[in-house]
Parts: C-alpha cells; sequence; structure tokens
C-alpha cells in the first residue's frame, strides 16, 4: 500500500521464534476470562530480574509464573516491553512491534506467552499508540522532510506568530500534561511538533489513515503471537480536533485546569476509531482491551465503554479511605456504567502512590497493613474485573526516593519549575521484594531503582507463612471470588449500616447471595444490616471474621471486612 507500509511493515514481530503460539490451556472462564478473571500489572523492570542487571526481565517474569498461579490470577498486563531510549520509563517506545533487549529478546517473548498459557494465565500488552519515542523511525522520517511519506503522521503547525527577538511563537494554547507548552519548535522543519507528555515523545497523527492502518498492522501482529489483550495507554487523546483549535480558557487551580480541554483529547468521532480497533482484536475470540482514561471522567469513560472493552476511570481510585467516599464512588459507578457495562476495578498502578500509603495517610491511620487487608476486601467484592498492581498483595507503601536519584521525568522537572506540580512515580515502582537477604530475590545485581527500607521483612517469603498477612488475606479473598458466583458477577447494591464509619452491599446473582461489610474506622463499630434471612461469614480481611449474632448484629472491630453469605 505505497510508501507509507514500508516502515510499519519492517519488523511486525509476528512469528518472530518461527512458530504458533500455545493456546491457553487449563485456563478458567474460557472466553469470559476478562469479566470473571483476575488480572495482575506487571511492571516488567521492577518484578524478577534473571540475568542479574538490576533490571527486572521476562526470563524472570516466567521464573515467577508459579508465584502468581499460586496467588490466583488469570492474567497478566505488561507495563512496555518495547525498545524505548527510556524518558519515560518505557512509554517513550522506538519499535512497538519487538522487545527491548532490556528485558529479553523475541523468543523470550514467545517463550512466556506459551508458558504463561501452559499455566492457563493470558498475557496482555501495554500499547502506548497515542505517541512515539523521538527516536522512533517514523517521527525520524516525519522530521527530516514536511514532503516525504511520513510528512503528516505527527501533528505539525506553523508558528503563530513571532516574538521580539524574532522566537517561534506556539500555533496555539495547548499544554503538556509534564509541563510546558504542548508543541515544540524543529529547527530541521521549521515548524512546531505537538506532544502531550514529554518533548521526546511526540504524538501521532491519528486522523492520517496511515497511522492506523501501521498502528493495525502492529496490533495484529501480536495477536498472532498469542497475545490475549491490551492496554490502550492514554487511549481518549489519541484524535484531536482536525483543526487543532485553541482551548477555552477558564478559571482553574493549576495551568492545566486553567483550560476546558475541548480540542486536544475526547473527540466525538473516537468511539468510532475504538470501534475500528475491536474489529482487529475480535477477529480472535477472546481477546479483551481496556483502555487508560487520560484526564477525564467517569461519565466520559462510560461513553467509551464496550463489548470486550472495558475503560479505567478513576473514582474509586480518587476516592479517600472513608465510608462515605467509598460508597459515594460505588454508587456512581454503578448508577453511569449500570447492568450493560462492565467495569474495570483499580486502586494502585504504576502512575499513583502505592494505596496501602495513599490510603492510610488519607484517613491518619498509622497500621497500612489493616487499610491494605480492608482495601482488599473491596477491591475483590465490588461489580467489574478487579486489576492488582504487582506488590499490593505485600502491602507495599510508598518508597521515599532521594533527591538525587529521582528518575521520573515529570518529577525532576518539578523540582525546578515553581508553576509545576508532580508527585514521583518512582515511589510506587520499587522492586518486588521476594525475600530476605541481598537483592531481596529480586536481583543478584545492583538493582535499578532502591528496595523499600522494609524490604527485609515485608516480602514474599516471610507473608507466605503467615496466615494473617497480607498475602494470605489476598489469596484467601481471590479463592473465594474465583468460586463465588455472586462475587464474580452478581449484581450490586448498596445497603443501609446505621453507621456512618460501615458500608455494606449485597451481590446477588441466581444461585447465591453474598453480603459485604467494611468497617472503615480504626475502632470497633457495631452495625446490624438490614438483610433478609440470616449470613454466615464466609471470609474478609480477618482470618477469624466476625459472625453476626442472633439479634443481627456485626460486631467488627477495627478496620474489619467481612464476606457474608445468605444460608
Ligand atoms: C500513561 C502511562 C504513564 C505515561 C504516560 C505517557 O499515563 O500510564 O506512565 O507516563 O501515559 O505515556
Amino acid at each position: 500500500m505505497g510508501p507509507c507500509r514500508t516502515l510499519s511493515a519492517m519488523t511486525n514481530g509476528a512469528g518472530a521464534s518461527g512458530h504458533r503460539p500455545a493456546p491457553v490451556s487449563s485456563a478458567a472462564f474460557g472466553d469470559d476470562w476478562w469479566r470473571n478473571g483476575i488480572i495482575y500489572q506487571i511492571y516488567p523492570r521492577s518484578f524478577a530480574d534473571r540475568d542479574g542487571d538490576g533490571t527486572g526481565d521476562l526470563q524472570g517474569i516466567i521464573d515467577r509464573l508459579g508465584y502468581l498461579t499460586d496467588l490466583g490470577v488469570d492474567a497478566i498486563w505488561l507495563s512496555p516491553i518495547y525498545p524505548s531510549p527510556g524518558l519515560d520509563v518505557g512509554y517513550d517506545v522506538s519499535d512497538h512491534t519487538t522487545v527491548d533487549p532490556v528485558f529479553g529478546k523475541d523468543a523470550d517473548f514467545d517463550r512466556l506467552v506459551a508458558e504463561a498459557h501452559r499455566r492457563g494465565v493470558r498475557v496482555i500488552l501495554d500499547l502506548v499508540m497515542n505517541h512515539t519515542s523521538d527516536q522512533h523511525a517514523w517521527f525520524q522520517a516525519s522530521r527530516a522532510s514536511r514532503e516525504g511519506p511520513y510528512a503528516d503522521w505527527y501533528l505539525w503547525l506553523d508558528p503563530s506568530g513571532w516574538d521580539a527577538d524574532g522566537r517561534p511563537l506556539p500555533p496555539n494554547n495547548w499544554l503538556s500534561w509534564f509541563g510546558g507548552s504542548a508543541w515544540e519548535w524543529d529547527e530541521r522543519r521549521q515548524q512546531f511538533y505537538m506532544h502531550t507528555f514529554l518533548v521526546e515523545q511526540p504524538e501521532l497523527n491519528w486522523r492520517n489513515p496511515g497511522v492506523e492502518q501501521a498502528q493495525f498492522d502492529m496490533v495484529r501482529g501480536w495477536l498472532d503471537r498469542g497475545v490475549d489483550g491490551f492496554r490502550l495507554d492514554v487511549f481518549n487523546a489519541f484524535l484531536k480536533h482536525p483543526e487543532l483549535l485553541a482551548n477555552p480558557e477558564i478559571e482553574g487551580a493549576t495551568l492545566w485546569a486553567r483550560q476546558q480541554h475541548l480540542y486536544d483529547r475526547d473527540q466525538p468521532d473516537f468511539p468510532e476509531l475504538i470501534g475500528r480497533f475491536r474489529s482487529i482484536v475480535d477477529e480472535q475470540p477472546g481477546r479483551m482491551s481496556v483502555g487508560e482514561l487520560f484526564a477525564s471522567e467517569a461519565e466520559r469513560a462510560v461513553l467509551l465503554t464496550t463489548e470486550r472493552h472495558m475503560v479505567f476511570d478513576w473514582a474509586l481510585l480518587a476516592a479517600p479511605w472513608s465510608a462515605d467516599a467509598y460508597g459515594d464512588a460505588i454508587w456512581l459507578r454503578e448508577k453511569l456504567f449500570g447492568d450493560d457495562r462492565w467495569l474495570a476495578n483499580v486502586l494502585s498502578n504504576h502512575d499513583q502512590s502505592r494505596h496501602a500509603t495513599r490510603l492510610a495517610e488519607s484517613a491518619r491511620i498509622a497500621d497500612t497493613d489493616a487499610v491494605a487487608r480492608a482495601a482488599a476486601v473491596v477491591l475483590l467484592t465490588i461489580r467489574g474485573t478487579p486489576f492488582l498492581y504487582y506488590g499490593e498483595e505485600l502491602g507495599l507503601r510508598d518508597v521515599a526516593i532521594p533527591v538525587d536519584e529521582i528518575i521520573d521525568p515529570p518529577a525532576r522537572r518539578a523540582l525546578a519549575d515553581p508553576d509545576f506540580e508532580w508527585w514521583n512515580r518512582d515511589q510506587c515502582r520499587s522492586p518486588m521484594p521476594w525475600g530476605a537477604g541481598d537483592g531481596h530475590g529480586f536481583t543478584t545485581g545492583r538493582p535499578w531503582l532502591r528496595f523499600a527500607g522494609d524490604a527485609a521483612t515485608r516480602n514474599v517469603e516471610q507473608q507466605s507463612s503467615d496466615p494473617g498477612s497480607v498475602l494470605s488475606t489476598y489469596r484467601r479473598l481471590i479463592t473465594l471470588r474465583r468460586s463465588n458466583d455472586a462475587l464474580r458477577s452478581g449484581t450490586l447494591r448498596l445497603a443501609q449500616t446505621g453507621s456512618r464509619d460501615v458500608l455494606a452491599w449485597h451481590r446477588e446473582a441466581p444461585t447465591e447471595r453474598m453480603l459485604v461489610v467494611v468497617n472503615f474506622a480504626d475502632a470497633p463499630r457495631d452495625t446490624r444490616v438490614a438483610a433478609e434471612g440470616t449470613y454466615r461469614a464466609v471470609g474478609g480481611s480477618h482470618l477469624d471474621p466476625a459472625e453476626p449474632g442472633t439479634d443481627g448484629v456485626l460486631q467488627l472491630r477495627s478496620l474489619e471486612a467481612v464476606v457474608l453469605r445468605a444460608d
């Protein structure tokens, strides 16, 4: 299809190791695994390092698949594994079709898919399709000439004018999420290009059919290699207004909030693009996708949710630890998504403060493990697919990173730019502590990022042998959920509890009726949940969950969450 295809067809990884991908064997839930199962996000750099260079790798993940099946997860989502200069720690991709040598070879990836499938675990890739690295061959070609086949693959514009010193002025007021203008002047082309993130992450022009075609070819390549699904990075930003109009200016607390982002994301024709993407993915059965909603509200997530395509909204993740805030978030999401749309539930990821720290701090609670155990009950018993972030099952907390060790680029910018506020995302990306001793079973080398200070005691080995640990609690709750129709797929209805610190909800399926009751207070609470029939505790945050008395009163301990089944 003309010269536009030359680079895109370059190294489409399909069949890199020359054999057909193994089918998923002994997996639970058939093609509906994405609704019924549990998805575990791996940040590959930090999970397990087989070759001892201090950075996690694919072989390391293969080594730990047994841990993941024991935990009871159905799929792993890998943060980007593609070649990258690493400026946005892998989200600046220079070739979407192959594996970064730091993680291994293409054959290692094929082996990972085969080994995961053999154990009934699906593999989900993170697709960063909104932008590329400035080192990507497409961008190199695009910036080389205003005439060539790739000239229009990125968003290029002339300056809006020149300042008194003869410097070019940006074409409009669009901003970068990582600080400053979204426009960068390119001396070679004598034009500006657009970037929502780093200067080194130029934005693709999805309105060019060649871009869409090349991206979809790449998607097909990964499907052919046996990939079971995709997480789409900042997907609602793919399309901009066709005329790249300036955003209206409004009142707001931050530079970003001082604009109504009408034209730089969330375009009305975007659902059709997702439809076209889904039809590629649906060429093979049982393949899912989940879109990362960029800087938008749950209402938008609803509009972009379709069959086998979920969307991360942030209503639950943004809630502080209180019965009120959680009740509001659960109610809002139930109301907006309704019965027809499936929810993606998440409390932590590689961009946010880890929830053991975040939630405990929001309620000024010292015992982060107690909060982590109760939050696990919420995550694993509300309606929707739970996404776990590696290490949350250990109650991992944010790690304080000294200023001279900061890697996260916007965090470095914030050090120097008083107009730009940012948190340090390195704090939630520290290496997985598998055991005690040097390298904590993660590496034999020097880890790319420091371990948590408590890694000698807070690790997989230690928590596996402690039935009361956060890890053992996750294991029990996951086992319960996987065997329980109501928890996996039942309806959700909030219940009255008579206590402002206690939140409760019913989960009901034709075969089962469950009731979940959570005490958000760091103190005991008695509660009586209005419910028909008698209920017995089958699990929860504590090893010996509270049982309702004959008077129907449930005496909950501090931060106790109980899962009950109707007789
Ligand atoms: C997404 C990723 C984040 C990255 C950004 C730009 O939000 O989750 O880590 O920095 O996109 O690619």
